[in-house]
């Protein structure tokens, strides 16, 4: 059983005033995909490069499968590591450089072979054993470094941005078959990447990193919607959710916002104003993801108050699957986007009337940029 845990664990580099990670807490579970993402320099290799055993941990306990882990030496841990620069050995062939790491550990020959066999059938490089790396595509390579990790049936797969060095279409078909591989071989991964398409797309659960710091961990869709922080909900989709500062009023009934402090009230009648006590007349942080805008009064919101706004397209992008507009509100300064339908007519200059799902709204405080209340709870 390979439960990866961290209990507070933080690292300072000698030198360095910073924690680079701060007291991450965390549970992996036996057999879990979790993906670790954020943005550059946030401490996601750092992370993860504490579980290898390749870094030090400055404080707080690591422990892998129930045993600390914190003075166990990287190569005593039953881990196996992939990175974004292959590293393969350039004058041996693939068969050689799978087999390197068993010989060196003192692994029988034909257990040797016979292990090689069946990671190069997985992996789909049994044509290519007798190549050197230089005669190998780059996605080739990186299946070698995968195969190097199969190879070693460790408890606990760590990989560090390896679809990085892969063309956009071989990282898509790669991202997939590391998805198959899991549910094949039932081990542990952690995966950290910068990408949030990976993430969403690979992670059983993900865990969001910023400056050293755990910010919020969950399922993707969960994480999606129920952002933490405005870190979190700028930091995934594509593009990020819309954020504004604005006044939040009490009206007749239930409470409504004024974008950048002018402009229409606009009523969130799936707000809970018992969510907001201390926040009612002052400004907060209004959030709304791009999809969640309408150029009509959405089919599945029919027989609920339509909250609307008037704007200005000051973009369009025709996407072909999709229409993105960039809109702007008189007297705010800040513009927003929003994804319309392939069908969307929208033109530079037009002045629009925009729908918005009041259910997909969220209000952050604006000190802590956490969140108040999410629109659909
Ligand atoms: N060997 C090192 N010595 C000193 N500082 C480092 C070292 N490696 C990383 N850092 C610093 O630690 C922070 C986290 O880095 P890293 O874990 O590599 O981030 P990420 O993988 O998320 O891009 C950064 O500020 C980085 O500059
Ligand atoms: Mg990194």
């Amino acid at each position: 059983m390979a439960v990866v845990t961290l209990d507070e664990v933080s690292k300072r580099y000698p030198g360095s005033e910073e924690l680079a990670v701060q007291s991450m807490t965390l549970t992996i579970a036996d057999g879990e995909f979790v993906v670790l993402l954020g943005p550059s320099g946030c401490g996601k290799s750092t992370a993860l490069r504490m579980i290898a055993g390749l870094e030090s941990i400055t404080a707080g306990e690591l422990s892998i499968g129930g045993k600390v882990m914190n003075t166990v030496p990287a190569k005593d841990r039953d881990i196996a590591m992939v990175f974004q620069s292959y590293a393969l050995y350039p004058h041996m062939s693939v068969a050689d450089n799978l087999a390197f790491g068993l010989r060196r550990r003192g692994v029988p020959r034909d257990q040797i072979a016979s292990r090689v066999k069946t990671a190069a059938d997985m992996l789909g490089l049994t044509e290519f054993l007798g190549r050197k790396p230089h005669a190998l595509s780059g996605g080739q390579r990186q299946r070698v470094a995968l195969g190097r990790a199969i190879v070693r049936d460790p408890e606990v797969f760590l990989f560090d941005e390896p679809l990085s060095n892969l063309d956009a279409a071989l990282r898509v078909s790669t991202r997939n078959e590391l998805v198959k591989l899991h549910q094949r071989l039932g081990a542990t991964m952690v995966y950290v990447t910068h990408d949030q398409v990976e993430a969403m797309t690979m992670g059983q659960r993900i865990c969001i990193m910023n400056q050293g710091e755990l910010v919020q961990v969950g399922e993707p869709l969960d994480v999606y919607k129920y952002p933490a922080e405005t870190f979190v909900a700028r930091f995934l989709g594509n593009p990020p959710m819309n954020l504004f500062p604005a006044l939040l009023e009490a009206m007749d009934e239930g409470v409504g916002v004024r974008v950048g402090g002018g402009g229409d009230l606009l009523r969130l009648p799936n707000v809970d104003p018992a969510a907001l006590a201390g926040h009612v007349g002052k400004t907060v942080i209004f959030g709304i993801r791009p999809e969640d805008l309408y150029e009509h009064p959405p089919g599945h919101l029919e027989g609920e108050p339509s909250v609307s706004f008037q704007a200005r397209v000051s973009t369009v992008e025709a996407l072909g699957a999709e229409t993105l507009v960039v809109l702007e509100i008189e007297g705010v300064e800040d513009v927003f986007r929003a994804r319309l339908g392939r069908e969307s007519k929208a033109r530079v200059g037009d002045k629009v009337t925009v729908f918005m799902d009041t259910h997909a709204v969220h209000l952050f405080d604006p000190q802590s940029t956490k969140v108040i209340v999410h629109g659909r709870a």
